[in-house]
């Protein structure tokens, strides 16, 4: 359950309102370890139903790996 973030909760909620509307967007969320960025993501992820939502995660060990995020996201079981 996600406690408080009103504002970053009525950000995301504009947010998938123009996903829903094929308008595609860009969010930064940035912020120190442990502050909540993973919470509030999922929470996000929650809210798409019945749409589907696709999460992939940067790991920097990966940074020379070209496309590794698409096949994260395209290649499940890789
Ligand atoms: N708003 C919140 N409500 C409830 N739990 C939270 C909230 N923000 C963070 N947490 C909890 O605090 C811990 C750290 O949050 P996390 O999202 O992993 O941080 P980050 O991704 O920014 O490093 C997790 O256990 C998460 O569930
Ligand atoms: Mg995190």
């Amino acid at each position: 359950m996600l406690l408080g973030r009103r504002p970053e909760r009525i950000r995301l909620d504009g947010l998938l309102a123009g996903a829903r509307a094929s308008h595609s967007q860009v969010l930064v969320v940035r912020g120190e370890p442990g502050v909540g960025k993973s919470a509030l993501l999922s929470w996000a992820a929650r809210q798409v139903a019945p749409a589907r939502c696709l999460r992939a995660a940067g790991v920097e060990s990966e940074v020379d790996l070209p496309f590794a995020v698409l096949h994260q996201m395209f290649l499940p079981g890789e």
